[in-house]
């Protein structure tokens, strides 16, 4: 069976606004529909007020410059063990047999992606039944020393080496819109995108979304297009609206953006 691939982003399960902040209530809410799928899952999680500020502050993903940063991926990647650490005992406490995996730990990055990684203990877990979960992280980089790997590059990697069937991506809010939705009135969410509507839709998405050190809403779709690329589909939903992660990971489309080859 394909596995399936879910991204939960670090504004829905943590507080942008306060510092080490888990939004507890909504993680436990998740994991519970998490645990409704039957298949092979691996869960990836963003960073959000646990990995971004320390990521900034120390500059890490603009590699190597001055040794303060060698305290500050130590601290960035011990604040995404912290968070991961949340997210572990929701999910068992939902009975998900979920065990952690450390991206620095196992994936080669080199000018901030991924060049390879060590798979086969996630496929054993895989089979054996368990949930691998990663994050993004703060991790070593082949040319630049050290850089952030974010989790949108963790999954559209996972999706295409595991084969997996579909991606879901958890967020903050409905989709994809052309425009910021929590500032701009006109703005409009886009049901699908594709490789041929994407170059047109690009500039007013890129302008929404945040500003944080892995590149908001255009950087996802990006990353996403690369897998459609490769016919495996992937859709971003809206992870605070109870429910609906788990009608989309059950196999529901159309309830925020997808993003298909076509
Ligand atoms: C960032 O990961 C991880 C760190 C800053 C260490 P993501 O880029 O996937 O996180 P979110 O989902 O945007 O918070």
């Amino acid at each position: 069976m394909k596995p399936l691939i879910v991204k939960l982003g670090g504004s829905v399960i943590t507080d942008k606004h306060r510092r080490f902040a888990v939004k507890r209530s909504a993680l436990k809410r998740l994991a519970s529909e998490l645990a409704t799928v039957k298949g092979p899952l691996v869960v990836v999680h963003g960073g959000g007020s646990f990995g971004h500020p320390l990521a900034s502050k120390y500059k890490i993903d603009e590699g190597y410059k001055n040794e303060r940063q060698l305290m500050g991926l130590s601290l960035t990647h011990r604040a995404m063990e912290r968070l991961n650490a949340h997210v572990i005992d929701a999910l068992q406490k939902a009975g998900l047999p979920a065990i952690a995996i450390p991206p620095s730990a196992c994936a080669v990055v080199s000018d901030g992606r991924i060049q390879s990684m060590e798979l086969a203990p996630i496929k054993k877990l895989l089979e054996l039944g368990l949930a691998p979960i990663l994050y993004g992280d703060a991790v070593p980089d082949l040319s630049r020393g050290m850089c952030i790997l974010s989790g949108d590059q963790l999954i559209v990697y996972l999706a295409r080496e595991l084969g997996a069937g579909r991606v879901v991506l958890g967020v903050d809010v409905d989709g994809v819109y052309t425009g910021d939705p929590k500032v701009d009135r006109n703005a409009k969410l886009v049901p699908e995108i594709t490789l041929a509507n994407w170059p047109k839709l690009v500039e007013s998405i890129s302008s929404a979304g945040g500003k944080d050190v892995t590149g908001g809403m255009a950087n996802k779709v990006r990353e996403l297009l690369a897998l459609a690329e490769r016919r495996v589909e992937a859709e971003i939903v809206n992870a605070t609206k109870p429910g609906t992660l788990r009608r989309a990971i059950l196999g529901e489309r159309g309830l925020g953006t997808r993003v298909v080859a076509r």
